[in-house]
């Protein structure tokens, strides 16, 4: 069922196209909401398309954005690798067919016991961000690759990524050194510039601080040979992104601009920029109201909510485009929130959405882009809400019937 999708290579559809056909499908079947729909013909296409523009780039998908089996078959039959961040990810993976030198284990917070378990399915590379990870990884995993991942954050950034993951570059430096003495191999450098990272000139603060790490180490004899550029490339959400081509055009430069012909390995990490175009998230309105008669905002509540889907809306992070049946009629704005008994399950009030004054309860209201962190995030069963159910549909646009396995 996804061999015909190896072999094709359908041009680019609109994703304006591709969520008309999503919903068309949506609209034909009508499946219990809530349900996501996902395209894989468009994940196939979004995975080419990075391919096209990086074309010296080595793509490790990120399994966590969508991981269903489906999604990771087709992507180790396309000849992806993988970043992985726990064992059950690099057990997903292998089962779909991906060799486990085309795996890497890229999450710096993990137990030994785990660093042991992926090192045991065969898995070589490990990236690292602090001494007692580096000691597990000499221990459990004797002889691997290690990459060591730095803090990205440009100085005086306004959106600032967070800093749990990563270190200072000469904490890198110095873990990096200790790497070989340990008897790993001090592979290279790796950052990730933050999630649906809107700035294509995010990453030169990255690349400028691996240039430098990698020559300073370099200097001392310690030769890196790969530089992990992470993930952060966009979807199309309700606020738009800039195009791939302006990401391109920005690392190429900037990896000229800072290691010249001596360019390292490139690999980047994608997850969302995969997935998240290919999905349509069906949900039903379960009740519109207001909350006093003279209130020109209505509160929408709809079958899905943070706990069981739109997990990504918390802080409005994610703002994501929606559809009704009633798109072109007179709207007025809405606060839109989930179903369950939680006081946060609300997905946006403070970001205003303007929905048709026409929606009533019973109605579907479409969430776009919804391929990414959605049915991998919802909870088992908070409230008694079950995990988001997903159809998988293939080039004939009918949904797929098994998994193939890739080797
Ligand atoms: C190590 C690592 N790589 C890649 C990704 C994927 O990021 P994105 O979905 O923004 O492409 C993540 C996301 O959390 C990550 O933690």
């Amino acid at each position: 069922m996804i061999d015909d999708l190896l072999a094709a290579d359908p041009a680019a559809e609109p994703i304006e196209a591709v969520h008309r056909r999503l919903r068309g499908f949506l609209d034909r079947h009508r499946p219990p909401t809530p349900c996501l729909v996902v395209d894989l013909p468009t994940i196939a296409h979004r995975y080419r398309r990075l391919r096209g523009l990086f074309p010296r780039a080595v793509v490790h998908y990120a399994v966590k954005a969508n991981p269903a089996p489906e999604v990771v078959s087709l992507l180790a039959g396309l000849g992806a690798s993988f970043d992985v961040a726990s064992p059950a990810e690099a057990e997903l993976c292998l089962r779909a067919g991906a060799a486990p030198d085309r795996l890497s284990y890229g999450n710096t917070v993990k137990k030994a016991s785990d660093v042991a378990r992926v090192h045991g399915l065969g898995v070589r590379m490990f990236t690292v961000d602090s001494e007692p990870d580096l000691v597990n990884v000499s221990a459990e995993a004797p002889g691997a690759d290690v990459l060591c991942r730095v803090f990205a954050e440009p100085p005086g950034a306004s959106t600032p990524f967070g800093r749990k993951f990563g270190c200072e570059p000469e904490l890198a430096e110095s873990l990096l050194r200790r790497a070989g003495r340990l008897g790993l191999r001090p592979r290279g450098v790796s950052f990730h510039v933050g999630t649906q990272q809107l700035d294509p000139r995010a990453w030169e603060h990255g690349i400028a601080t691996a240039a430098r790490l990698m020559d300073r180490l370099a200097d001392s004899g310690v030769r890196l040979t790969t530089l992990d550029l992470g993930g952060g490339f966009p979807a199309a959400y309700r606020d738009g992104a800039p195009p791939p081509s302006e990401y391109a055009a920005a690392i190429e430069e900037y990896l000229d601009r800072y290691f010249g012909a001596a360019r390292p390995e490139v690999v980047l990490e994608p997850g969302r920029a995969v997935v998240a175009d290919a999905g349509v998230l069906r949900s039903e309105v379960v009740l519109v109201s207001r909350k006093a008669y003279e209130h020109r905002h209505r509160w929408v509540y709809l079958d899905v909510g943070r706990h069981n889907g739109l997990t990504e809306t918390e802080d409005e992070f994610i703002t994501y485009a929606l559809a009704t049946p009633h798109d072109g009629g007179p709207t007025g704005p809405v606060v839109l929130a989930g179903p369950t008994c939680d006081g946060d399950d609300v997905l946006y009030e403070r970001n205003t959405y303007h929905l048709p004054l026409d929606l009533h309860a019973g109605d579907h209201v479409d969430v776009l882009a919804a391929g990414a962190y959605t049915a991998s995030c919802a909870t088992v069963g908070f409230n008694g809400f079950p995990p988001l159910p997903t159809i998988h549909l293939g080039l004939d646009g009918e949904p797929v019937t098994g998994v193939a396995h890739h080797g």
